[in-house]
């Protein structure tokens, strides 16, 4: 099978729909890869599933880095995506376009970034000139948390909801190849997706986008706080704590080695 690319994305709209996972590492990276998986995302959900903070906050390129470079070791059919971390590209447009170089020499396919702001945009803008695809990120930006008030639902007014259109149709315009929606109505999701002409991958935002993403702990059961709107196909926790707990018992016993 060939590698997932921005082409083969786009060609998928209105014909097939995506189901996107995030990776961190290798070891499942791979699995995903050989399941069928078309992108894999690093996300700097990373910081939450992987390195025990309450946001996504406190992850640093050089994490998102090394990240980056494990998954796309094994990844040989699905397409890589790095997420941008909170602060690669928030102090400057040279360091942003340095940060997503590092990104793709460390075996990106594509970045992420979120928001739709004109410096964004113009961001965008610049990436894509340079030769990078952009998937965007917009509805709940997880990076602005704070200025949120918290991982809450977007769009739920008309005026919210005609302010994540205009932010979906400006990351369109800017050359963004997709835009993730994340927490918003399934009735914004539709008309969003149903306005552009790139790829919309959802995540709580229904089941009406082009794509979806699921977070790779909450599919597998290794969160056991995940979100309400994600699908558990998995129970992966209580087979490794199971398996970790029968390892100790036999030590203890001399039943291993
Ligand atoms: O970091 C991440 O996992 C994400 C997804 C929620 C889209 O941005």
């Amino acid at each position: 099978m060939k590698k997932w690319n921005v082409a083969t994305v786009r060609a998928a709209k209105g014909v097939k729909k995506l189901g996107c996972v995030t990776s961190y590492d290798s070891a499942f990276a791979r699995l995903a890869d050989e399941a069928g998986v078309p992108i894999i995302l690093v996300g700097d959900s990373m910081g939450m599933t992987m390195l025990g903070y309450s946001t996504t906050l406190p992850v640093k390129m050089s994490e998102t880095l090394s990240a980056t470079a494990a998954v796309a070791r094994v990844a040989k059919n699905a397409m890589v995506v790095a997420d941008l971390p909170f602060g690669s590209y928030q102090c400057g447009e040279d360091e942003a376009m340095k940060n997503a170089v590092l990104c793709m020499q460390a075996g990106a396919d594509a970045v992420k970034l979120e928001g739709a702001t004109e410096r964004v945009c113009h961001l965008i803008k610049r990436m894509v000139e340079a030769g990078i695809p952009v998937l965007a990120h917009i509805g709940l930006m997880p990076q602005s948390v704070n200025q949120l008030g918290g991982f809450k639902k977007q769009g739920k007014t008309r005026e919210a909801a005609d302010q994540v259109m205009r932010d979906a149709k400006a990351v369109e315009e800017a050359g963004a190849f997709a835009v993730t929606l994340e927490c918003i109505p399934s009735e914004l999701a539709a008309e969003i997706t149903a306005a552009l002409k790139i790829t919309t991958v959802g995540i709580g935002a229904g089941g009406v986008c082009d794509a979806q993403w699921l977070v790779m702990h909450d599919l597998l059961g290794l969160n056991e706080s995940a979100p309400s709107f994600a699908k558990k196909y998995a129970d992966l926790a209580t087979i490794v704590r199971n398996a970790f707990a029968t390892y100790v018992s036999e030590v203890e016993n001399s039943v291993f080695p």
